[in-house]
């Protein structure tokens, strides 16, 4: 199946605003002359100071610095609403779904200048100015959209921490950046259930020292009740009232920062990976239209989260930058039924829709009936974004929730890429179930050896960039060195995305998952070394090694081998508790799904893990382990076998 290859649809060959000749013409120009495409495409935003340079970056050896647009002044906030008042200032902005189905809102965009507006207000009426950081933790409620927007119209730095994070992970984030303001909610809502946002900044906020944070502006959700501190926190809607609805958007210069925003990587803690203002909003906007074939008249929706940067990138700024109307959908896709996606499509008349392989997998576990018995005939094309997409959920995406009509978009890209890099355009390139096919403009993928050395042609390898892009990440906040040493140190001269891919004949990229220690689990990246710091943490545990293994709905689930102190027994008390340790004091993505508890983990005779053998007993393939003869204690291997907690 995986070879399979489906032609692009006659009607949308001829309709669709990129063919097969544009994208070929348009790529090579992006390659031929950079310069000349992002100085021309880079129009496609309103400049308050046009730019005069276009592209400034290095990739080292030695210094990496990446600057585009660099002497333009713009801002975020006034491309995404101010510039369409004129023009479609009663189209719907934002079309907002509740968690339960009776809620609904749509704030047109003249309704979102004003509400982006106040609470840009409120929050310049507690100090908040250009280059301040602002942490956001929030449910998916409009006013998330509304808070980053009135960041980035007061040139502040919004930090957007998943509502899924526990007070440990937030607190972290917070003191990371040095925010000195939170937005947050009473209580989130979803599938039915209350989420404690506020009860968790309170205890993230014990955590820090008492003078880290001046105020906590509360969005009133479900009207909860929950505890206010006199002289910090503040109920948005009471501050909202005594605010005009006008504010002016501040000019930034280009490089300003937009947004952090912190995410896994293969060693230590998360780290603030910065995006800035003018190349990022371009390349959003402009992957946003031509990736998705967005035209006048969609609506738009993707089921992403705004913690994440797919909700970053395309709930919110790609999409408003276009004058789109986005859909915002708080609740979960199986609440109150397994066809509540199709339920909203037929609903609302979503055009385009994307989501992740992880959702698409576990309603495909519900069968086709639940499909079946919705229309969904205003659908045109479907998307994909966040692991691999297996080529049985492919096709039943396409055969199933698209009947075989719509294109699916299989975009691959990261937090670091700022917008989609490798990903077919519905009217210009055949699909592979499976495959994210080929680069978008401007995008130079190379596949390298462990050596660094290019492979050519056909080929397996890891995935490089060779060329920046206006979207890429900057630095991370406060930490330069770490972004040199993390992207741009394992194959000198080039950016290193992680990944692993293979190429074929035809030049279709195949992604194959992180060849690092990053796993990823239901499209949310974890590192492993942060659950491994966490079990460690745990009183009873003295050591901790984490891997991923297949998982028929995530993707990857994460397996934790835990070897106890001294005295310790196992038992299914402990798996229990150290389960939900992980869950508190991460979050409950962080949870593992298999503890093996292990006598003692395969080291080196200079102690170091090896992980290459607890990934493959993970992995229940226990008979390729290859050479371990350069272990320290060959045997613990046996009973690694033997307990292990995978099997088929
Ligand atoms: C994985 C999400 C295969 C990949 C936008 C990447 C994918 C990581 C795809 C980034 C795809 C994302 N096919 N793998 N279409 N999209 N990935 O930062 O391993 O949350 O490195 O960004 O997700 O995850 P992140």
């Amino acid at each position: 199946m995986g070879q399979r290859v489906i032609e692009v649809p006659e009607s949308m060959r001829a309709s669709a605003q990129i063919d097969e000749a544009t994208y070929r013409a348009w790529y090579e120009a992006s390659v031929r002359d950079p310069a000349a495409f992002w100085g021309e495409h880079g129009r496609r935003i309103d400049w308050f100071k046009p730019y005069t340079e276009v592209q400034d970056t290095t990739f080292g050896p030695g210094k990496v610095s990446i600057r585009w647009f660099a002497d333009g002044v713009t801002n975020a906030a006034h491309n995404c609403i101010d510039r369409h008042l004129a023009t479609r200032g009663d189209q719907v902005a934002i079309l907002w779904e509740g968690d339960d189905p009776a809620e609904a809102r749509a704030i047109t965009y003249r309704e979102l200048h004003a509400e982006v507006c106040r609470m840009a207000n409120v929050l310049r009426n507690r100090g908040v100015a250009k280059g301040d950081r602002v942490t956001l933790y929030m449910p998916m409620i409009p006013e998330a959209a509304f808070a980053m927007l009135a960041c980035a119209r007061l040139g502040a730095i919004h930090s957007v921490v998943f509502g899924g994070f526990s007070p440990d992970s937030l607190a972290g984030r917070i003191q990371g950046c040095g925010s000195r303001l939170v937005v947050t909610a009473d209580e989130g809502l979803r599938g039915g259930r209350t989420v404690p946002l506020k009860a968790n900044v309170d205890a993230a906020l014990a955590r820090l020292p008492a003078d880290s944070v001046d105020h906590v502006v509360v969005v009133r959700r479900t009207g909860g009740a929950v505890a206010m501190e006199p002289g910090r926190d503040v109920y948005y809607d009471a501050a909202a009232r005594e605010v005009t609805d006008t504010c002016p958007a501040v000019p930034v210069e280009a490089e300003h920062p937009l947004f952090l925003l912190y995410t896994s990587g293969s060693t230590g803690q998360p780290k603030g990976v910065v995006h800035t203002t003018g190349g990022y909003l371009v390349y959003a906007a402009m992957t946003h239209q031509y990736v998705f074939d967005h035209r006048e008249g969609d609506v738009y929706w993707c089921t992403a989260d705004v913690g994440w940067v797919t909700g970053h990138s395309y709930i919110v700024y790609g999409p408003l930058a276009n004058g789109a109307t986005t859909l915002m959908f708080e609740g979960i896709p199986t609440y109150p039924s397994v066809s509540r996606f199709w339920e909203v499509v037929d609903k609302h008349k979503v055009t385009i829709f994307y989501t992740a392989p992880t959702a698409i997998r576990s309603l495909m576990g519900a069968g086709d009936g639940p499909v079946r018995g919705t229309s969904r005939a205003s659908l045109r094309v479907l998307g994909s974004v966040g692991e691999p997409i297996n080529p049985e959920a492919w096709d039943w995406y396409h055969r199933v929730v698209g009947d075989g009509r719509c294109p699916i978009v299989d975009t691959w890209w990261q937090t670091e890429t700022g917008g989609i890099l490798i990903t077919p355009l519905p009217g210009a390139t055949r699909l592979k179930p499976g495959s994210a096919t080929k680069p978008f403009f401007g995008v130079q993928p190379v596949v390298v050896d462990g050596e660094n050395t290019v492979l050519e042609g056909a080929c397996e390898g890891n995935l490089c960039l060779a060329a920046s892009w206006p979207g890429q990440m900057r630095t991370v906040w406060g930490d330069h060195e770490r972004f040199v040493q993390t992207y741009f140190s394992a194959f000198p001269g080039r950016y290193f995305s992680g990944d692993g891919c293979r190429r074929d004949a035809d030049g279709d990229y195949w992604i194959t998952g992180r060849v690092d220690d990053v796993i990823n689990v239901s499209g949310h990246r974890m590192g492993t070394a942060e659950v491994e710091s966490s079990l460690v943490a745990h009183p009873k545990v003295s050591e901790a090694a984490v891997v991923g293994y297949p998982h028929g709905v995530k993707g990857q689930g994460i397996y934790a081998y835990v070897t106890l102190m001294q005295g310790e027994a196992p038992s299914e008390g402990l798996r229990k508790e150290l389960v939900a340790w992980v869950r508190k004091d991460i979050g409950p993505i962080a949870a593992p799904d298999l503890i093996q508890f292990a006598p003692g983990l395969p080291k080196t005779r200079s102690g170091k893990i090896m992980r290459r053998i607890l990934r493959k007993i993970a992995e229940d393939e226990f008979s390729a382990l290859g050479d371990t003869s350069t272990l320290a204690e060959p045997a613990v291997v046996d009973d690694l076998i033997e307990n292990r907690q995978n099997r088929s």
